[in-house]
């Protein structure tokens, strides 16, 4: 069993990648438990350079492959706002009720067509030989009129999901895993993990 730290404090992504990655010969770390925290400054421009970003730094600081994801809410109307900064909009400490009601507030005049959003999330998988894995995945939906659902987080409530005829946070966890950005881009991780395994596996033959 091979040994993957996660680049995250975040107990919620932890258990979700490791539901997902369950079928690797991997065993998924928290970078906390494996003793490693280090100082991360997320100033990237991109989804793939703030998840880069993060995965370097704990394979850095602990010479063993690192795992880190990177995600937002990217609104059309908005020019792609907030984007990689959706955690910081309006203020790390701003609450989502508040965060949600001001988008909603921002596209109160958007027509329905025009109020497109999609939540991005880049996977990244960093080893201490230099190699570098990156996959990507979207979640498609419509910034909604008012926040509905209990579950879910961020900017759940207002999310529009068009395939399900709900709002994000109106879906059950499984269900959200199935279509969502993170459960997307963890797929294709496991794809690509898979493969660099097994060509290693093959070279070492
Ligand atoms: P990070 O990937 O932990 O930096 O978080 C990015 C931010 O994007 C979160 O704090 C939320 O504001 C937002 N976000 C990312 N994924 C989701 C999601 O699945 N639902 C709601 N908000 C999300």
């Amino acid at each position: 069993m091979k040994r993957l730290l996660a680049a995250t404090g975040n107990a919620h992504k932890i258990e979700e990648m490791q539901a997902i990655l369950r079928g690797l010969d991997i065993t998924l770390i928290p970078m906390k438990e494996a003793g490693i925290s280090p100082e991360i400054v997320e100033d990237g421009e991109t989804f793939a350079e703030n998840a880069l970003i993060k995965a370097r730094a704990v394979c850095a600081a602990s010479g063993e492959p690192a795992l880190a994801d990177d995600s937002g809410l990217v609104v059309d109307a908005l020019g792609g706002k907030p984007g990689v900064y959706s955690s910081r909009w309006m203020g790390e400490d701003t609450s989502y009720h508040v965060k949600n009601a001001e988008l909603v507030r921002l596209l109160q005049d958007v027509p329905d067509e025009k109020r497109t959003a999609r939540f991005a999330c880049v996977m990244a998988c960093v080893f201490p030989d230099g190699d570098e894995l990156t996959a990507e995945g979207f979640f498609e939906g419509r910034i909604g009129y008012e926040e509905r659902g209990e579950n879910g987080f961020g900017y759940d409530p207002v999310f529009f999901v068009p395939e399900k005829g709900c709002y994000s946070a109106e879906l059950a966890p499984e269900e959200k895993n199935a279509i969502s950005h993170r459960g997307k881009a963890l797929r294709r991780m496991y794809e690509l993990l898979e493969e660099k395994m097994a060509h290693e596996d093959s070279h070492r033959q």
